[in-house]
C-alpha cells in the first residue's frame, strides 16, 4: 500500500471535510463542447469533439492523454483563450461560454509548462507578488507595497521552500526555471482563484524542481480547497495526485477514474488501458509507442 504522502491529499478524513465544506456545488459544467481550428480548410483539425464534464468545487483532477487528444485545449476552453463552436461552460454556476478570457481571468489561474511565461522578468519578486495580489482588486484607493505588503509576501515566499526569503528585491529574470514556476504557482493561488489550471507546468523543470514544485501544488490546493484541474505528462503523477484522473484520446474523453480506481491502479495498468483501446483500435502501435516514450 502506497503511504498518505503518495496518495494525493485526499485521505478518507480530508475527503469528509472537503464534502462538508463544499456543499458538492458544480465549480465546472462543460456541456457538449465542440471546438475545430481552421474550419473549411485543409488543415482543420477537430481539437474537441463533445466534451460533458462536472468538477466538483475542491476537486483536484489530473489529466493525461495522447499527443495532440486536446488536453490544452480542454484548459483554453475554461479559461476563454477562444470561443467554442458549440456547447456551454459553467463555472461556480454562472454561464461563461460567451465571456472573454480578460472577463473569466478575475475567477481562473493559470500556469503554464514554460517557466518564463507566468511572471515579469524585469520586475523584482515582491513587485511580482505585488502585481497578483492587485489582479482583479479594485484599483482605488490604490495599495502600496509597503512594509507590511512586504512582509506578507516574504512569509509566502519563505514556504517555497527555494531559498527565495532574502530576495525579494532580486529580479526575476535572475531566478533559476524551478524558482521561476515555484514563484509563479504562488502568485496563481494568492488570491484564491475558483478554478486552477495547470498544463504540463513541472514537464520543463529539473527532477528536483519538479517535485518541490508539485509538493507545493498539493500544498496549495489542499490548503485553499481550491478545484484544480492538471494535465500532467507523468502517468505516475496522474495516480499519485488528486481524486480523479481523466484520460483524453482524439478530442473525447475516453476515461474518468475515481479515487478508488486510482488507488488500486498501477502506471503499468494504465498503459494496459491504453493498450485495451489499441485494440479496440482506437489506438495505432505508433501511438503506444509515443504514450511509452512520453510517460515513462
Ligand atoms: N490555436 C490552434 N490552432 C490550430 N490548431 C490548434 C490550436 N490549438 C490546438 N490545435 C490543434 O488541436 C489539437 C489538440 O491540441 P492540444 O489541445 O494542444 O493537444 P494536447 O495538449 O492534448 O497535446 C492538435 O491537433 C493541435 O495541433
Ligand atoms: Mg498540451
Amino acid at each position: 500500500m502506497r503511504s498518505a504522502d503518495t496518495q494525493g491529499w485526499c485521505t478518507a478524513g480530508e475527503l469528509l471535510r472537503r464534502e462538508t465544506r463544499s456543499r458538492g456545488i458544480q465549480m465546472i459544467e462543460i456541456t457538449d463542447l465542440h471546438k475545430r481550428f481552421n474550419t473549411g480548410t485543409p488543415n482543420e483539425v477537430y481539437a474537441l469533439r463533445g466534451i460533458n464534464l462536472t468538477i466538483k468545487e475542491g476537486d483536484f483532477v489530473t489529466i493525461i492523454g495522447t499527443n495532440g487528444s486536446g488536453k490544452s485545449t480542454l484548459l483554453n476552453a475554461i479559461a476563454g483563450t477562444f470561443l467554442p463552436d458549440t456547447g456551454r461552460i459553467r463555472i461556480a454556476g454562472e454561464d461563461v461560454t460567451n465571456r472573454t478570457d480578460f472577463q473569466r481571468a478575475k475567477h481562473i489561474a493559470r500556469v503554464f509548462q514554460n517557466p518564463f511565461m507566468g511572471t515579469a522578468p524585469g520586475m523584482t519578486i515582491a513587485e511580482n507578488l505585488h502585481m497578483a495580489y492587485l489582479r482583479g482588486r479594485k484599483v482605488y484607493p490604490a495599495i502600496r507595497l509597503d512594509a507590511a505588503r512586504r512582509q506578507e509576501y516574504g512569509k509566502e515566499v519563505e514556504q517555497l521552500e527555494m531559498q527565495l526569503e532574502d530576495r525579494l528585491d532580486n529580479v526575476i529574470g535572475a531566478l533559476s526555471g524551478g524558482q521561476r514556476q515555484a514563484l509563479t504557482l504562488l502568485m496563481a493561488v494568492l488570491n484564491r482563484p475558483k478554478v486552477l489550471l495547470l498544463d504540463e507546468h513541472t514537464a520543463a523543470l529539473d527532477p528536483k524542481s519538479a517535485a518541490q514544485v508539485i509538493k507545493l501544488t498539493r500544498r496549495f490546493v489542499e490548503k485553499g480547497n481550491l478545484t484544480t484541474f492538471m494535465v500532467t505528462h507523468s502517468m505516475q503523477q496522474a495516480l499519485d495526485l488528486g481524486c480523479r484522473t481523466i484520460m483524453m484520446h482524439r478530442g473525447g474523453i475516453i476515461d474518468d477514474l475515481t479515487l478508488d480506481e486510482k488507488r488500486r491502479m498501477t502506471v503499468n495498468d494504465l498503459l494496459a488501458k491504453f493498450a485495451e483501446l489499441r485494440q479496440a483500435e482506437r489506438l495505432t502501435d505508433e501511438m503506444l509507442v509515443a504514450l511509452r516514450r512520453d510517460y515513462l
